[in-house]
C-alpha cells in the first residue's frame, strides 16, 4: 500500500539507502536531514524522483508535516562526529525522538527507532541478548550517544506505555558499505580508505578485539520488516551480523582485496572502546524471519569500489 514516510537522517548513510528503498517500493518518502554528517551527493540520484522530497530541517525543532510512517535516523553515528559537540549530540538523540513520537503520536503513525548496540555500552554478556542492560559509562566521552540513545529508547517505551503507540526499536549493530562517511573514523571506511591511498593501516589495541560486521542491504531490509511487524510488536530487535571477525582479520582482508601495500601500524586503544561486539539475533530471526545474507568479503568489494570512486584513486595505486 502506497504511503508517505518520513526518514529524519535521510541524507545519511544508511538514511539515503533506506529513502531509495521505500522510493522503490512506491512510496512517497520526505528526506529530513540539517546535513550535520550527511550530504545531498548521498541522495543527488533521488532529486528528480517525483515521489522523493529533500528538507533542511534540525530534529531538535518540532517539525510539522503530513505522513503516514517515521523512520527516525538523525543523530550522528561515529565517535568523531558525535564527540564533536556532544550537547548537541544528547540533544539530537533526545530532543529528536520527543519531537519525532509527539508528531507520530499527533498523526497516529507508526515509528521507527534506529537505536544502536552502543546502549550495550562495553558488554559483559556476550553475544548481547535483547534482555541485556548494558554496561555504560554515563559520564565518558562516549555517554552523549550512548545515554542518548537509550533515553529515546525510554521515550519510545514510554511513549508506548502510555499513549499506546505503534512505534517500534532496532537496535542497529556496526553497519557499512556505500556512501559512508569517508573520514568517520569507523573502522570499515578508515581501513579502506587508508588501503586505497596506500598508506598505513592504523589498529587501535592489539587487533584481537573483535566486530561483527552488516552489509547496509541487509540492515534496511531488517528496518522494513521491522516497520511491518503488527502494531503490538515494539522489539527492542537487535539487528546486525552475528559473524564475528577481529580487527586484524579485517585489516588484512581490505588489504588483501584492495591489492593494497599498506602496512600495519598499532596505535593505543582509546577509552571506553569495547573489546567485543556482537549481536544475538534470534529474536530478528524469529519475528522477522530475517538474517543478513551479504558475505563480508562480498560487500567490502562494493563498499571498496565506491571510495575508490568517491577518492578518485586507482585502487591499485600503491602497488608495484
Ligand atoms: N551505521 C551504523 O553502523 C549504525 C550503528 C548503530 C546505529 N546507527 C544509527 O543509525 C542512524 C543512521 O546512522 P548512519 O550510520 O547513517 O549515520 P550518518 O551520520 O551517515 O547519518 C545520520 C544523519 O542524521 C543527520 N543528522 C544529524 N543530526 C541531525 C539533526 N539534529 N537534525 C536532522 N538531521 C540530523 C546527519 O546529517 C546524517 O545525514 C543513526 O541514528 C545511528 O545512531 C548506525
Amino acid at each position: 500500500m502506497y504511503k508517505r514516510i518520513l526518514v529524519t537522517g535521510g541524507a545519511g548513510f544508511l538514511g539515503s539507502h533506506l529513502c531509495e528503498r521505500l522510493l522503490e517500493a512506491g512510496h512517497d518518502v520526505l528526506c529530513v536531514d540539517n546535513f550535520f554528517t550527511g550530504t545531498r551527493r548521498n541522495v543527488t540520484h533521488l532529486l528528480d524522483h517525483k515521489s522523493f522530497e529533500l528538507l533542511r530541517h534540525d530534529v531538535t525543532f518540532p517539525l510539522y508535516v503530513e505522513v503516514d510512517e517515521i523512520y527516525n535516523l538523525a543523530c550522528p553515528a561515529s565517535p568523531i562526529h558525535y564527540q564533536h559537540d556532544p550537547v548537541q549530540t544528547t540533544k539530537t538523540a533526545v530532543l529528536g525522538a520527543i519531537n519525532m513520537l509527539g508528531l507520530a503520536k499527533r498523526l497516529k503513525v507508526r515509528i521507527l527507532q534506529a537505536s544502536t548496540s552502543e546502549v550495550y555500552g562495553d558488554p559483559t554478556v556476550h553475544p548481547q541478548p535483547e534482555e541485556y542492560w548494558g554496561n555504560v559509562n554515563p559520564v565518558g566521552s562516549r555517554s552523549c550517544y550512548d545515554e542518548g540513545k537509550r533515553c529515546a529508547e525510554t521515550l519510545f517505551f514510554d511513549y508506548i506505555r502510555q499513549h499506546r503507540m505503534p512505534a517500534k526499536v532496532v537496535r542497529i549493530f556496526n553497519t557499512y558499505g556505500p556512501r559512508m562517511h569517508p573520514n568517520d573514523g569507523r573502522v570499515v571506511s578508515n581501513f579502506v580508505v587508508q588501503a586505497l591511498k596506500g598508506g598505513d593501516i592504523t589498529i587501535y589495541g592489539d587487533g584481537d578485539q573483535t566486530r561483527s560486521f552488516c552489509y547496509v542491504d541487509d540492515l534496511i531490509e531488517a528496518m522494513l520488516r521491522m516497520m511491518a511487524t503488527p502494531a503490538d510488536q515494539h522489539g527492542p530487535i537487535n539487528i546486525g551480523n552475528p559473524v564475528e571477525f577481529t580487527i586484524l582479520e579485517l585489516a588484512q582482508l581490505v588489504i588483501e582485496l584492495v591489492g593494497s601495500r599498506s602496512k600495519i601500524v598499532w596505535k593505543p586503544l582509546p577509552s571506553d572502546d569495547p573489546r567485543q561486539r556482537k549481536p544475538d539475533i534470534s529474536k530478528a530471526r524469529e519475528v522477522l524471519g530475517w538474517e543478513p545474507k551479504c558475505a563480508l568479503r562480498d560487500g567490502l568489494v562494493k563498499t571498496i569500489d565506491y571510495f575508490d570512486g568517491l577518492l578518485g584513486v586507482s585502487a591499485h595505486e600503491g602497488v608495484e
